[in-house]
């Protein structure tokens, strides 16, 4: 059993080696009935006090992962065999009944609608950021000029010239693919609700990072699936823990969100894209590849697409323009081959007949005339000067109990606190001062991990951006420090 734990990090190193040996069972890596190493031989292993890794044993047993056993030493208990037959018992009573677990993370996506002051919830860009006026201006001219538009279907595929120009947008950050294998759709969203309507009914596996974005969960979880996940650290999905899932379970679709991972910002190294590659291919799976926002980087370009690498037509590349040009006019693409891309353009034959006409031809002349890529490098910009006051923010005025993740590109910050902590509570509070985040507990699709949340800086200006912020830190403080003064004795 391998456990890497960092000695700088905020997370006292008990929990660091819980958190590891519940990844290890969760994954089927330590199957039910494996021995852990004694206390002793685990804390020489690691390094630390014969005291730390007790408490990390005490806990794994008072959560039901392990019992021990006197005498002869700890065990596993429960394993992801368990958790698959569970819901499959599930399933095979009424699938239909589990729809109504997703139905309050939905609540989260339209909180931008509501009443408070400063949204850190939206990912979101600020609409001041966006090029309103120039697609007003395009839209009145294009109606002016052909007012037919209104009274045409339009392909079903999608816009020939929006393809095109789709095709070499995309291949600017490489993900290459043909106009003639995109598929023009409502949004990413879409572009997931399709292949998971094709590919994916009750019972089947779906693999996911967790956490992950929450608007998917909702989508696989609305098709009755039994969804493993796989934890997320600073290079992207674990593969270890994803082959072993692979060679139990045979997914039939492994969702991930490489480049600026929504929510942790995390991006996945080039060689573990080629081995989530490699792993599907072995066993016939979907990947699909959601990239919402890969053209916000802060720093270096990220690395290749998976589907740049996609020889054999195993990846669905999912590409939504609403967190870059205009989320109003709900257009997305997907990119696949084969006859997976013919199911899909069936689906959405099924689904719609086809996105609007007008939305699409009213952003076509922006994409079309490169005026998208000027446009991309002025976001860059400016989400950076967001994100770097977030983040001067948060290490002037957050508790030290608090950490967070440097995001190098996209949209969000992913903020932990101490485990005591359940920021759904905290979002109450929140909101009486005004102000919304998205509680991490919304981002996991099996066990819940309530003590994170995300911020999104992409939406508020940059002074209201200061003001939640930094009430969003007095807020920690104060549950903090009161939490301190009833109890001195949390075990995280
Ligand atoms: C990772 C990710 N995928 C997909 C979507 C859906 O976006 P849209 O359908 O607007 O393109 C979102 C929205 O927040 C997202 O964050």
């Amino acid at each position: 059993m391998h456990i890497e734990i960092q000695r700088k990090a905020e997370i006292p190193l008990s929990k660091q080696i819980y958190l590891s040996i519940v990844d290890h069972i969760r994954s089927g890596l330590l199957q039910e009935g494996v021995q852990l190493p004694s206390v002793r031989e685990l804390s020489k292993q690691l390094e630390v006090s014969l005291v730390t890794v007790v408490k990390a044993y005490t806990k794994l047993e008072q959560e039901n992962f392990v019992t021990s056993i006197q005498g002869k030493g700890t065990f596993v208990k429960a394993n992801r065999k368990e958790i698959v037959d569970r819901q499959k018992e599930v399933h095979s009573y009424n699938w239909q009944l589990s729809v109504q677990d997703y139905l309050p993370r939905s609540q989260f996506a339209q909180f931008h609608h509501a009443p408070e002051k400063i949204h850190l919830s939206s990912s979101m860009i600020d609409p001041g950021l966006l090029p309103n006026r120039y697609l007003e201006r395009e839209i009145y001219q294009m109606l002016s000029e052909n007012p037919r538009i209104l009274s045409q279907y339009g392909e079903i595929q999608g816009d020939e010239q929006l393809r095109n120009a789709m095709y070499e947008y995309v291949k600017e950050f490489e993900a290459p693919t043909t106009p003639e294998n995109i598929l023009v759709t409502s949004g990413s969203q879409q572009g997931i609700d399709l292949v998971a309507r094709t590919f994916v009914g009750p019972g089947d596996v779906v693999v996911m990072e967790a956490p992950t974005y929450p608007g998917a969960i909702d989508v696989f979880r609305g098709r009755g699936a039994t969804i493993l996940t796989v934890p997320v650290d600073q290079d992207g999905m674990r593969v270890d823990i994803l082959q072993n899932l692979c060679d139990k379970y045979k997914p039939k679709v492994i969702y991930t969100i490489p480049t600026f991972h929504n929510p942790t910002g995390a991006v996945m190294t080039f060689k573990r894209r080629k081995q989530i590659l490699n792993l599907a291919q072995s066993i016939q799976s979907i990947i699909i590849e959601d990239d919402p926002w890969s053209e916000i980087y802060f720093d270096k370009k990220p690395p290749a697409s998976i589907k740049s690498m996609d020889q054999y037509g195993h990846v669905v590349y999912v590409k939504g323009l609403s967190k870059t040009l205009a989320p109003g006019c709900r257009i997305g693409i997907l990119a696949a081959s084969g006859s997976i891309f013919k199911r899909l353009c069936a689906a959405k034959a099924n689904t719609d007949l086809g996105s609007p006409l007008l939305t699409q031809k009213s952003i076509l002349p922006f994409i079309k005339s490169k005026k998208m890529i000027d446009h991309t490098k002025k976001l860059r910009t400016a989400l950076k000067i967001r994100r770097d006051l977030v983040l001067e923010l948060l290490s002037k005025h957050a508790p030290f109990e608090v950490s967070w993740i440097i995001p190098k590109g996209g949209l969000n910050v992913w903020i932990s606190l101490p485990s005591w902590i359940d920021t759904n509570h905290l979002l109450l509070e929140a909101k009486k001062q005004q102000l919304t985040f998205l509680p991490g507990s919304a981002c996991y699709p099996v066990e819940l991990e309530n003590h994170h949340l995300r911020l999104s800086y992409s939406y508020m200006s940059e002074q209201l951006l200061h003001e939640g912020v930094t009430t969003l830190c007095s807020i920690f403080h104060s549950v903090i420090s009161s939490k301190k003064q009833h109890d001195n004795s949390p075990f995280f």
